[in-house]
Order: C-alpha cells, then structure tokens, then sequence
C-alpha cells in the first residue's frame, strides 16, 4: 500500500463516501489457482460514477472478505497499481465501493478485484471522461427497466457490441413491487441480485462504465415522497449502484457528469421532491441547481435525464406537472440555452417525442432493456416524430465535436444490435 491511514481517510472524506473498515497490513496468502468460483467474488463488478480523475468501483463477496483493487491504464493491470484493502460491508449485503482517483483522463483502465487468499477476479475496464476542452467524438448508451422475469437481458450484449464511452440506466432497476413484491431490506437486495446474476449484464458492465438513477419500481409502482419504503427502496439503491454523493446530502441522486467539449449529463430525480400540490416534480433545490447547471455549461450537447418521459401522457410522468415542465422549457428558450435533449424511458417503447410547447425540442424514449412492451399507447399521437413497440432496445449518442454544423446522432438498436431508426440533432 502507498497511501497512509491518515491520507486515506481524508481521500475518502474528500470523495464523500462512507469510510470502510480499513485494515493493516494483511498476512500473505498465496491466491488459490482455480475457476472463478475460487474468486470469492459475486455478481461481477460495476464501474459508477466516471469523471476525468475518478471512479467508483462495486464489488460484492463472499461475508467477511477483505479485499483490493490492482488497475492500470490502457493494456494491462498493473500489479503495483493497487488500492488499499477493502473489507466488504454486511449492512450493504456484503458489497463495497472502492473509490479509484488520480486517474488520466479520456483513458482506458483495466482492473481486476482480488479478495485476500482467493484467485484474482476476472480483469473489467471502463475508459475515463475527457476534460471539458477535449475534442474527441463521444458515444453513450441508455435505457431503462430491466424486470427480473425478463431474464436473461441479452440486449446488454448489443449494448457491449457497441463499446460505447458509458452506459446510462434511466431507472426501473429493479422491480420491488412485482413478482413478489420487497418489504424488507433483504428482499429489495435479493431483487438486485437476481438482475446483477444476469451474464449479459455482467459482460456489458465489465468493459463499460455506468451512471444510473432510479425510477418508480426501485419503491413501488407510482410511488409518492412518504411512501414508507421509499427509504429502504433507496438504501437497497444505494447499496447496488454507486452514486456520487455530497456528504451533506447523502440521499442525492440528481447529478450532472460532463464528458468532454461535447457533451454534459443533467441526471434527474424525478420521483424523491415530487408535491403535486404545488405541481413541483423536482422540488426547489433540484430545480434551481438544473436552471443554473444548464446554463452555465459550455457542453455544445446538453443531455438531460428524466426516467419519466416529458410528455408521455398520464400523470405520473411530466404530463402530471405541467406548470413546473413548462417553466423549464420557458428558462431555456429565454435564457438560450442550445443543444439541449431529453432522455427518458419508463414508456416501455422507442419513441422520439416531440415536446409540446418547447420550441423544437425532443425526447428520446428507450427501452425497456427487459419488461412488458407498452403496445398500448397510441402510436398515430401527432406529439411522436417515432415510435415503435416491438423489442427490448436502447438508444445510442454518437457525438462529434469537430462536425460543423454540431451534430449529435441518435439511434434505436434493438436487442440484435439492429439500427431501427436514426435522426440527426442539430446544436443549433
Ligand atoms: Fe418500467
């Protein structure tokens, strides 16, 4: 190890995250040479949360495991580049998140967990985000609801295919409330367990990076502030997908990712601060940092994530709030803000929608990566440019800086990695 205790609590302070038992020096065991069942590791790893210098690393072992993190850039882990030891959290159904810093930017990593006296995991990498003047062409993914009776999701592998930058999951995780339905802690666990076993899930997640937020389905259907398993649903979320935090803000989940000259992330929550009483969707202090986030990025593209769709019709989604949804639309039209998309899912289908009122601006719908096909909203709708039901798909965002006019491209890929439509956005 090359860090000291003392520098390595105050990295993690800094970082924000919650501090793990940290061990002294460990006897040597020599690794058993064996299958992956040796490793003691489960469920794969996950790389989160993706920044220039950063990354944050899910693993889960076997109860009691002690473990590290070797990692190196471009073609091989590097065995002297290694993290200090972990010891997996029981009160986070034995996972922990190993925070990785100082990396280079716009860089491939390779790592590969070991748990103390086991074989080596298998070797996972994701790339770093470029710094905010980089040039170069950005691609991502995103989709959403993945239910557990639709296993397995092979359409993560056509995601895999497609060795995008990064991969965004727009909410519907997990199912909690369906196909026996979690009230306690340990039954929403078991529910992401049985969608962190999926293999195509854990190929796709072992060479691409993932930022998630959650939808409806991580509590229960349509659930509102105050329902009484809104806090375990979270802790559940929490605990499977790493999420940057403020430390004075433990329970945030809107957050903003920029990646390159190109392209920033507005990620929202769109289900904790609702009050249709007041007909906020967001609540005061997420709205207020969205308006000031959006306008001063200099991101040419400006993706904002919503996991209900702007204007997918019913009131659970933006169409219930309409007065908060178009004084957004009214702060970017007079504040100018250009390049700015959405993107969405929970509708079940692929849909390009056109956003009512907002000047030309569009909302790309994708999914679901594994749930019912929504065959019932009415396809002929004037507000749809596109829409299809007909498979498990996700969207893809091909982004060239150097094009001129700016242009990002958007396309439909369905679970055999088919394009099914593609459209240009122009940055205007
Ligand atoms: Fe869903």
């Amino acid at each position: 190890m090359s860090m000291n205790r003392r520098e390595f609590l105050k990295k993690l302070s800094v970082a924000g995250l919650a501090i793990p038992a940290l061990l002294g020096p460990s006897a040597c065991v020599a690794p058993v040479v064996g299958t992956n069942g040796d490793t003691g590791l489960s469920h794969g790893c996950l790389t989160g949360e993706v920044s220039p210098n950063g990354a944050l690393v899910w693993v889960r072992a076997d109860p009691g495991s002690r473990l590290l993190l070797r990692y190196g850039r471009n073609l091989s882990v590097r065995p002297d580049q290694v993290t200090a030891e972990y010891l997996v959290d029981p009160s986070s159904d034995d996972s922990v998140i190993i925070p990785l810093d100082g990396l280079e930017p716009g860089s491939r990593y390779h790592y590969r967990v070991e748990v103390v006296g086991k074989t080596p995991g298998p070797a996972a990498s994701f790339v770093t985000a470029p710094m905010p003047e980089d040039q170069r062409k950005v691609t991502f993914c995103f989709s959403g609801d993945t239910r557990e009776t639709y296993k397995p999701f092979t359409v993560m592998d056509a995601i895999s295919a497609q060795r995008p930058d990064f991969f965004l999951h727009l909410g519907d995780t997990i199912y909690a409330d369906l196909n026996g339905a979690a009230h306690r802690l340990e039954e929403f666990w078991a529910k992401y367990r049985r969608n962190r076993d999926d293999y195509a899930t854990q190929r796709c997640f072992a060479e691409t990076s993932v930022y998630a937020l959650w939808d409806d389905h991580e509590v229960a259907n349509d659930y509102m502030p105050g329902h009484p398993l809104a806090p375990t649903g979270r802790k559940a979320f929490f605990d499977y997908w790493p999420v940057r935090r403020p430390a004075s803000e433990p329970e945030r989940i809107f957050r903003s990712v920029r990646w390159g000259a190109s392209v920033e992330l507005f990620l929202l929550d769109t289900r904790q601060y609702r009050n249709p009483n007041r007909s906020s969707m967001l609540g005061r202090t997420q709205k207020e940092w969205l308006f000031e986030t959006l306008a001063k990025s200099s991101a040419t593209f400006k993706f904002v994530g919503t996991p209900v769709p702007m204007a997918g019709g019913g009131g659970d989604r933006w169409d219930g709030y309409p007065k908060e949804r178009a004084e957004l639309l009214r702060f970017i039209a007079q504040k100018k803000v250009r390049g700015v998309s959405f993107m969405s899912a929970d509708l079940h289908c692929a849909a390009i929608t056109k956003i009512p009122g907002s000047g030309g601006l569009i909302d790309i719908t994708a999914g679901p990566l594994g749930a019912p096909l929504n065959r019932i909203t009415n396809s002929a709708h004037h507000r749809y440019e596109f829409f299809l039901a007909e498979n498990f798909n996700f969207a893809k965002i091909t982004v060239d800086p150097k094009a001129d006019p700016a242009e990002a491209q958007v396309e439909f890929i369905d679970q055999d990695n088919r394009v099914f439509y593609r459209r240009k956005i122009i940055a205007g």
